[in-house]
C-alpha cells in the first residue's frame, strides 16, 4: 500500500501511540480489502456506543485509547445509546445503568467527538452534518451509511465500530469498495411494480430487496417517488435502513431521484434482476402474531421533525393507551419542544426522548415483551438483540394501536 511520508511517520508513532493505533487499524483494513492507498474524509460517525452491547469490557477499550490521548483529527458525530441522557428515569432505567452510558458518551467526548458535545444520533444529516457529493467520509451507522451514500451521493465504506474510532483519530481511511467508481455501480435491477405510499410501505420494500440483494448495490425503477414532495427524504431514509437491516446494503440508486442515477444510469451491464409486485410479505416478515403489545416505537432511523409533527397531528386529542415513545436526536427534539409538537404528543400520553435507541436497549428489562413500530429496520433488530415481539405497520396502525391498547384495534 502506498503511504505518504507524514502517514509513514504515525505509523511508526511520530504523532503518539494512540495515532499509531489509530494508523494499525486503518492500514490493517486497508490491506485486507486491496486498497492501494489512504484517502483523508471529511467526517466519521461512530457505531457501538451502547453500553448495554459493549460492556465494562468495550468501556475499558475506550478509556485506555483516550488516556494515550486519542484524538479525533475530523469532524466526528456518536451513534445513538440505549438511553435518552437527561431523560432515563422517565424511561424507566436504573441509575447504575444510566450512569454506565453516561461513561461511555464522557470518553468519546474526551477524544474531542461531536467537538467534545457528542450528541448521539443516527441521522446526523438531519442536524447538520451533511456530506457533500463525492465527498469521502467514514460513517459507521448502517442506516447512516447508506443514506450518506445513496441519498447525499458521498463516499463511505460500512466502518466497523474499531475501524470508525481509527478512521476519526487518524483521519483516513483506506481506498477501496464505495470510495471508488467501480463498486458504485448497481448489480441488482429491482422494478417496482407494488405502489409504495407511505413511509412503512418504503421501510417494508427495503425488507424484501435486502433479503435478495446481500451486499449488492440495488438500482430501484418504477418508484412512485419525486425529489421534493412530502417526506420523500424520511422514505429513502428508511428504505435504506431496511435495506441495510435483512441485507447488507451500503448503497441503492432510483433511478431519476438520487443523484448519481440523475446523471448517468448506475446499473453494471451484467447484473441481475428482481420483480416487486406487493409489499404484504415486507410486513408480514416483522408480524408476530401477538395482539398484545407494550411499547409502540416511532424514530428508527432517529425521527426528523416532519416526522414529529405526523405523530403530534395524529395524537393531538386523543388519549394513549400505550406508551408511544419518539426517539430522534436532541436539536430535533428541542426543535419539537420550542414548536409545541412535543407538548401535543406528551398530553396524549406519549414521549419524545433524544439521542436514544430501543433496538440496543435493554428493552425486555425495561418491561417490554411486544413491540409495534414504522420501521423494518427497528423491528428487525428488537426481536434478534432486544428478544421482543413485533408488530409492523403504517403510523396510521400504530397509532391505532396506542390508542386502544392493542394491535388491530
Ligand atoms: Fe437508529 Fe437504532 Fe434504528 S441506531 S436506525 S434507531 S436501530
Amino acid at each position: 500500500m502506498h503511504l505518504t511520508d507524514e502517514e509513514r511517520s504515525w505509523l511508526v508513532g511520530a504523532a503518539g501511540s494512540a495515532t499509531r493505533r489509530a494508523m494499525e487499524i486503518v492500514v490493517a483494513l486497508g490491506k485486507i480489502y486491496g486498497a492501494e492507498r489512504l484517502i483523508p474524509v471529511a467526517s466519521v460517525q461512530i457505531s457501538g456506543v451502547s453500553y448495554r452491547n459493549i460492556g465494562d469490557a468495550g468501556l475499558e477499550f475506550l478509556r485506555r485509547w483516550a488516556g494515550e490521548g486519542a484524538r479525533v483529527r475530523v469532524p466526528t458525530t456518536l451513534n445513538p445509546t440505549a438511553l435518552d441522557l437527561s431523560g432515563w428515569r422517565a424511561q424507566g432505567f436504573a441509575p447504575d445503568f444510566a450512569a454506565k452510558q453516561q461513561a461511555v458518551v464522557d470518553v468519546f467526548a474526551r477524544m474531542g467527538v461531536g467537538g467534545g458535545h457528542p450528541l448521539p444520533t443516527c441521522t446526523p444529516y438531519l442536524v447538520g452534518v451533511l456530506p457533500q457529493p463525492g465527498e469521502h467520509i467514514a460513517w459507521a451507522e448502517s442506516s447512516a451509511v447508506v443514506y450518506a451514500n445513496s441519498v447525499l451521493g458521498a463516499r463511505t465504506n460500512r466502518e466497523g465500530g474499531p475501524g470508525a474510532i481509527a478512521a476519526a483519530i487518524a483521519g483516513r481511511t483506506g481506498a477501496y469498495g464505495l470510495h471508488l467508481d467501480a463498486g458504485r455501480l448497481a448489480t441488482l435491477r429491482v422494478e417496482v411494480r407494488a405502489t409504495p405510499r407511505t413511509v412503512a410501505d418504503y421501510s417494508a420494500l427495503g425488507a424484501l430487496v435486502g433479503q435478495v440483494a446481500g451486499r449488492r448495490v440495488p438500482y430501484f425503477v418504477g418508484l412512485p417517488l419525486e425529489r421534493d414532495t412530502p417526506l420523500w427524504q424520511e422514505k429513502l431514509k428508511t428504505l435504506g435502513a431496511a435495506l441495510a437491516a435483512t441485507g447488507a446494503v451500503a448503497l441503492y440508486h432510483v433511478a431519476g431521484v438520487t443523484p448519481e442515477a440523475r446523471a448517468t444510469e448506475m446499473l453494471a451491464a451484467e447484473h441481475e434482476q428482481l420483480v416487486i409486485d406487493d409489499l404484504a410479505a415486507g410486513y408480514a416478515m416483522f408480524n408476530d402474531d401477538v395482539e398484545t403489545v407494550d411499547l409502540v416505537w416511532i424514530g428508527c432511523p432517529h425521527a426528523s421533525l416532519d416526522e414529529i409533527a405526523r405523530v403530534a397531528e395524529q395524537v393531538r386529542g386523543k388519549h394513549l393507551l400505550l406508551p408511544l415513545w419518539i426517539t430522534c436526536a436532541r436539536p430535533v427534539k428541542e426543535a419539537a419542544i420550542a414548536q409545541g409538537l412535543a407538548g401535543d404528543i406528551e398530553a396524549a400520553g406519549g414521549r419524545v426522548f433524544a439521542d436514544a435507541c430501543m433496538a440496543i436497549a435493554p428493552a425486555r428489562e425495561l418491561g417490554f415483551r411486544a413491540v409495534a413500530t414504522v420501521s423494518a429496520k427497528g423491528a428487525f433488530y428488537l426481536r434478534n438483540l432486544a428478544g421482543v415481539a413485533t408488530r409492523f405497520g403504517t403510523l396510521e396502525q400504530c397509532i391505532e394501536a396506542a390508542v386502544a391498547g392493542r394491535w388491530g384495534g
